[in-house]
């Protein structure tokens, strides 16, 4: 992070070596689409492909509840990395069904006339603050969920996964916000592995899409990690 504006591709390849960290904007929803497809194969938003992703990634950061920063490239046009994250997933949702609904509607359509049992998931997705539970908007304290981290394949392993989630919990901290909270597939052992590593705590198991899920949670004091 706070790298010059010429930081050159390799810094992203070069294992511990700092990166330069950009906002998520709606510029990059095609490629957050890509990343998050590429790091999440078989999962529910992922079925849901690239056209609907791109859209709720360009959704995001538009939402004043939407937040996320990126790795760019050297060239600025492609990205190594993503983190998202919203200060509430209700709003979130709640938003995207009234000012973006027509957008997002043609291609889950057709998405829904292919595979029909999407329907019922978006449909428990919409429930899905419930199911998850135990968030800041029931106790009024400020807190962020983390929607999805990913970084490209092969730049895996080099601390970039890392270097996200500090930029989003420096953001966190500016927002005075407590706790982040994330949902992981309980298959995702990588992603479970991260998150240990990274102060999160397992919270609790619970099912969506069929699934077993975890939720994990690390508190911020005065939006620093304990
Ligand atoms: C989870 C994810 C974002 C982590 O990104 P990453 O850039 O690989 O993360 P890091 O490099 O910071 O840490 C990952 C591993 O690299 C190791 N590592 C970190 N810095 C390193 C460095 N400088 N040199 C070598 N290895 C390093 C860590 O020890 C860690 O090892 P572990 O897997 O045994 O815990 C990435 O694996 C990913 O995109 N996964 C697919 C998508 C996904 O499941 N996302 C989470 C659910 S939303």
């Amino acid at each position: 992070m706070n790298q010059p504006d010429n930081t050159p591709l390799l810094r992203a390849q070069t294992p511990g070596a700092t990166v330069k960290i950009a906002p998520l904007t709606p510029h990059h929803a095609r490629q957050a689409a890509q990343l998050h497809i590429a790091g999440q194969p078989g999962t529910f938003l992922t079925s849901l492909g690239p056209e609907v992703l791109t859209i709720f990634y360009a959704a995001l950061p538009s939402s004043p509840v939407g937040f996320g920063y990126v790795i760019p490239t050297a060239l600025g046009e492609e990205i190594a990395g993503f983190v998202s994250a919203t200060t509430s997933t209700g709003r979130l949702f709640a938003e995207l069904g009234l000012r973006h609904l027509g957008r997002f509607l043609p291609p889950l359509l057709r998405r829904f006339a292919r595979q029909p049992q999407l329907a019922w998931r978006s449909a428990q997705t919409l429930l899905y603050p419930l199911a998850a539970g135990g968030h800041g908007e029931q106790t009024g304290a400020p807190t962020a969920e983390l929607l999805s981290i990913m970084v490209e394949p092969a730049q895996r392993s080099h601390g970039l996964g890392a270097q996200l989630l500090d930029a989003l919990c420096l953001e966190c901290e500016r927002r005075s916000i407590v706790q982040i909270d994330v949902t992981v597939d309980a298959t995702n052992a990588g992603a479970r592995r991260f998150y240990a590593r990274h102060e999160f705590v397992e919270m609790r198991p619970f099912q969506l899409y069929g699934r077993a899920m975890c939720s994990y949670r690390r508190t911020l004091t005065g939006g620093r990690a304990r």
